[in-house]
């Protein structure tokens, strides 16, 4: 299958807290089954992105960093959805995906959130939302999103009407 890979959005967060704001916008948007790739080095502010997106999307207890589970699993009270938090950074590679059940987490329409997607790239589904952070120097965070495959350009389509509407922090 050959997915259309399209460039779609950029901005800049200044600040922690309009990191957050910024997730929460792209939780809002999510479905089950959504693949979300979020790359950038330690520190660049994928953790603090992951909590809003997890605010938005609902999670009854905040994200946290996957560290040390390497997988954490959120639902939603309202219809019981799932979603998994994935780190990556520890696992060595593709073949190592099995030891955190990703090809369960990826079957089983459960949206999945995943912290340095680059470890298991050749094993990750060819649709999905890649971002990149980008650290700018002081509290500047560049993020650029590549919308990989339909859903995903609709995603990114109805996240920037709603990036475009918030204040800058
Ligand atoms: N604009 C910003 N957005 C997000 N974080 C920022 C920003 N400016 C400064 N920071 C700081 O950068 C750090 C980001 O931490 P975070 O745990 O989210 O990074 P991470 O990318 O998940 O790192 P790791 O790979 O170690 O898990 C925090 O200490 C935060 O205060
Ligand atoms: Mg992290």
């Amino acid at each position: 299958m050959s997915v259309q890979r399209r460039y779609q959005l950029e901005f800049t967060s200044s600040s922690p807290q309009h990191t957050e704001s910024l997730g929460r916008l792209l939780g809002q948007l999510l479905h089950a089954d959504d693949v979300i790739c979020l790359s950038g080095d330690l520190g660049a502010g994928k953790t603090i992105y992951s909590r809003g997106i997890g605010a938005g999307w609902g999670a009854a207890i905040p994200l946290t960093s996957p560290t040390f589970n390497l997988v954490h699993e959120h639902r939603r009270a309202i219809d019981d959805a799932r979603l998994f938090h994935i780190d990556c950074y520890r696992i060595s590679g593709p073949g190592d995906a099995d030891s955190i059940g990703l090809d369960d987490i990826l079957d089983s329409k459960a949206t999945a959130l995943l912290e340095w997607p680059e470890r298991i790239q050749a094993v990750l589904p060819p649709a999905r939302l890649w971002i990149d952070i980008l650290d700018g120097g002081g509290a500047q965070r560049h993020f650029v999103f590549q919308a990989c495959g339909e859903r995903y350009v609709t995603l990114l389509d109805r996240y920037r009407q709603l990036v475009g509407g918030i204040t800058i922090m």
